[in-house]
């Protein structure tokens, strides 16, 4: 569910794959602080172990979106007008972009980009078999990098899809320069996007720290992954998982901490942990309703409409352009 599929790479894709994890694994952990992309969590079992997470009884974000989509469907639909094209950043789940098809009018074609060409085969023929009507145009691409659209017809109104908070995941900067991207692409219509709120601390540790400890096993996949496909050499019991919410920068923070000095072989290079230095493997950032506005105008869109459940814990925007 959600979008875990966001910036999958296929482990079985191509031999060169497995080159560009060492080469991140090396540089990532050859630097000061430790740190690994996390486009790396999404291999088949760190996939699926996000479609765990998403299921969690702590993990709000993902039945949250799901109800808002569901409840203000007709809206968003009215809102983002008929004949359009909806271009989804990450394929993520049926579900959700479902929910979306469900309620537009006439919707002319789906985009969805993902780096994974195998999930966005299966998820592509999938939607032609539930839908023959709708036009399936995935695009293989990083859609954080410059990338080519399918042509379009001229009267189809761009519509952007984000959802599952995954502007979260980017820090600041980054999420301002995408948004940026975003616009730009997406002329003339516009952005529905999922953003995660701040909130009591208490609520946001425990969805990052589940007692089923989900969340420790698909962050410790990071070092299992490098295990299976790379012979690295991590014990992952020398390692503990490590998620806290840093309330000054308004961001979840997650990394996996070695718990003795270590020597760890990887991919022919020999890697030193201290005691307790982390590897820092995941940010979340959340934000205000305000906040959120104001970096969406200051990246050239114009805020419209936000939707939020009753205890304000996730919100929907929409973003014309
Ligand atoms: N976009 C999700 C989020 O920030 C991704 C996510 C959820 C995640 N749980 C995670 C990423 C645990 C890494 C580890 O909430």
């Amino acid at each position: 569910m959600s979008n875990a599929h966001l910036l999958a790479v296929a482990p079985q894709s191509a031999p060169e794959i497995h080159g560009e994890f060492a080469r991140a694994l090396i540089e990532g952990l050859s630097a000061t602080p430790k740190t690994l992309p996390c486009k790396y969590f999404y291999d088949a079992e760190g996939s699926a172990l996000f479609d765990r997470i998403c299921a969690l009884p702590e993990y709000y974000p993902t039945r949250t979106e799901l109800g808002l989509l569901a409840r203000h469907g007709a809206e968003i639909a009215r809102l983002l007008g008929e004949e359009v094209a909806l271009i989804e950043f990450g394929a993520g789940s049926l579900t959700k972009v479902g929910l979306l098809l469900d309620a537009l009018a006439h919707p002319r074609a789906y985009v969805p980009i993902d780096i994974s060409g195998d999930y966005l085969g299966a998820m592509a023929a999938r939607l032609r078999a539930q839908r023959p009507a709708l036009s399936v145009l995935p695009v293989v691409a990083d859609f954080t990098k410059p990338l080519a659209l399918p042509l379009l017809p001229e009267d189809v109104r761009r519509i952007g899809f984000f959802p599952g908070s995954t502007i979260g995941n980017m820090d600041g900067a980054e999420a301002l320069a995408f948004l940026r991207k975003a616009a730009a692409m997406l002329k003339g219509g516009g952005l529905l996007i999922g953003v995660d709120l701040v909130k009591d601390p208490a609520i946001l540790h425990a969805a990052y720290n589940d007692a089923a400890r989900v969340t420790e096993a698909f962050n410790k996949n990071l070092l299992a992954r490098a295990n299976r496909e790379l012979g690295a050499e991590f014990d992952l019991d020398a390692f503990a998982h490590y998620a806290f919410y840093n309330p000054h920068a308004r961001r979840i923070e997650m990394h996996l901490m070695s718990l003795v000095p270590q020597r760890v072989r990887v991919a022919g290079h020999e890697i030193a942990f201290a005691q307790g230095e982390t590897i820092h493997t995941e940010v979340s950032h959340k934000y205000t309703v305000e906040d959120f506005r104001a970096l969406a105008q200051q990246a050239g869109f114009t805020p419209r409409q936000t939707w939020c459940d009753a205890d304000k814990l996730f919100s929907i925007h929409w973003l014309e352009c």
